[in-house]
């Protein structure tokens, strides 16, 4: 039986996904999967970086991860717990980035990523613009030893593509009124 989250609606049926994943060129598909290659070179201290970034920069988001919270501040840079869930963030890009070239195959991949979200009140702010997007540009930008135009639109189109995703999922949740906190449903007040 298909989770209620699962459910296809107008906003996450497979055309409107596979819409946005096409948002993607061949060209920023095919530098996708370079850049992610040279942050994989080292991908235990890529992830490490990305978070290291995002703390320093918005130290009130430890409440979004529950095995955070209890971590002090001046502890959470070297934190196993930061460096294992940096470890699960990398590979969860490792998957999108292995589905990149299969528009249906992404779609599936960035489905989960957005079902998984959901919970802790993930908004597009927190993805793109503002916030974990500058970070893995910056990252990126260290792991190339630089970084062009062209890169950082096509990691930021990714993002973009990642955060719409979330957006309609969420959406969708909300109209369903599956409001379970832990369950699947949506999160209490969001972390800005
Ligand atoms: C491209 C963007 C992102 C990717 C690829 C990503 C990847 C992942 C993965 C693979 C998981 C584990 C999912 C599972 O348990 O099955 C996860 C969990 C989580 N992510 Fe993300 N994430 C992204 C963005 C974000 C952002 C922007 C936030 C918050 C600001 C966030 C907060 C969380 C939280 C709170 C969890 C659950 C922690 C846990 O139970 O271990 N994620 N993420």
């Amino acid at each position: 039986m298909q989770a209620k989250n699962d459910r296809c609606t107008p906003k996450n049926s497979n055309s409107s996904m596979l819409k946005q994943t096409s948002r993607l060129s061949p060209k920023q598909r095919a530098i996708l999967t370079e850049t992610f290659r040279k942050m994989e070179d080292d991908g235990k201290r890529t992830g490490v970086n990305i978070f290291v970034r995002l703390f320093a920069e918005y130290p009130n988001y430890k409440a979004i991860w529950p095995q955070f919270q209890a971590i002090p501040d001046s502890s959470l840079m070297g934190a196993q717990e930061l460096q294992k869930h940096a470890g699960v963030y990398m590979s969860g890009l490792r998957n999108i980035i292995a589905s990149i070239d299969d528009n249906e195959a992404l779609a599936e991949q960035l489905k989960k990523i957005a079902l998984t979200h959901l919970k802790w009140g993930i908004r597009t702010f927190h993805i793109e613009v503002r916030n974990m997007l500058p970070e893995v540009l910056a990252t990126v930008h260290l792991c190339m030893n630089g970084i062009t135009p062209e890169v950082k639109d096509a990691w930021t189109t990714l993002f973009a593509v990642i955060a719409s995703m979330v957006e309609d999922f969420r959406l969708d949740a909300e109209q369903k009124q599956n409001y379970r906190k832990g369950q699947g449903g949506l999160a209490g007040p969001v972390v800005k």
